[in-house]
């Protein structure tokens, strides 16, 4: 099983959406069983909360589920649990890193770093922007070429 992390601030806006966006992609592709997803925060304001309204809202458009979402903070054992590590933007990446002991294997990259020539390197947060739309938008393309990624690392 390959397992994934995506990591934001909160976990509720960004990294909860690319999660479910992700697993949504992976079920589509027939990879269910072979690649897994998961998020947490660097925060842990929000632990045990479902995912914000305007991520849920985004995710009801799209029709992508998101039920058993629920807020969790990242912690030291992640970089063992998991064999890559997300971060939506440089902070979180930078938190990340900081929340190691340098225990695990795991890769650790921003989201953004997957594709081509991105609009933006950082995805911005849209507990501060209200801008869910954009987020996703990112999110999504962000997604895709991850998982392209996974698939060619890992020959599947
Ligand atoms: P997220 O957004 O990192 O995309 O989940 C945030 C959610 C909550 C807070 C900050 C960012 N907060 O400060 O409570």
């Amino acid at each position: 099983m390959i397992r994934v992390l995506f990591v934001c601030l909160g976990n509720i806006c960004r990294s909860p959406m690319a999660e479910a966006v992700f697993r949504d992609l992976v079920d589509k592709e027939n990879l269910t069983g072979k690649i897994e997803a998961d998020s947490g925060g660097i925060g842990d304001w929000h632990s045990g909360e479902p995912p914000h309204k305007g991520t849920r809202k985004l995710l009801d458009k799209f029709q992508i589920g998101y039920k058993e979402l629920k807020a969790r903070q990242v912690n030291v054992s992640d970089w063992g649990n998991f064999d890559y590590i997300i971060a939506m933007d440089e902070q979180n990446r930078k938190d990340m890193q900081s929340v190691s002991n340098k225990a695990g294997s795991a890769k650790l990259a921003k989201l953004m770093d997957f594709v081509e020539d991105p609009r933006e390197g950082n995805i911005p947060d849209p507990y501060y922007t209200d801008n869910f739309d954009y987020t996703y938008e990112l999110i999504s393309e962000g997604c895709n070429e991850l998982l392209k990624y996974i698939r060619a690392e890992n020959n599947i």
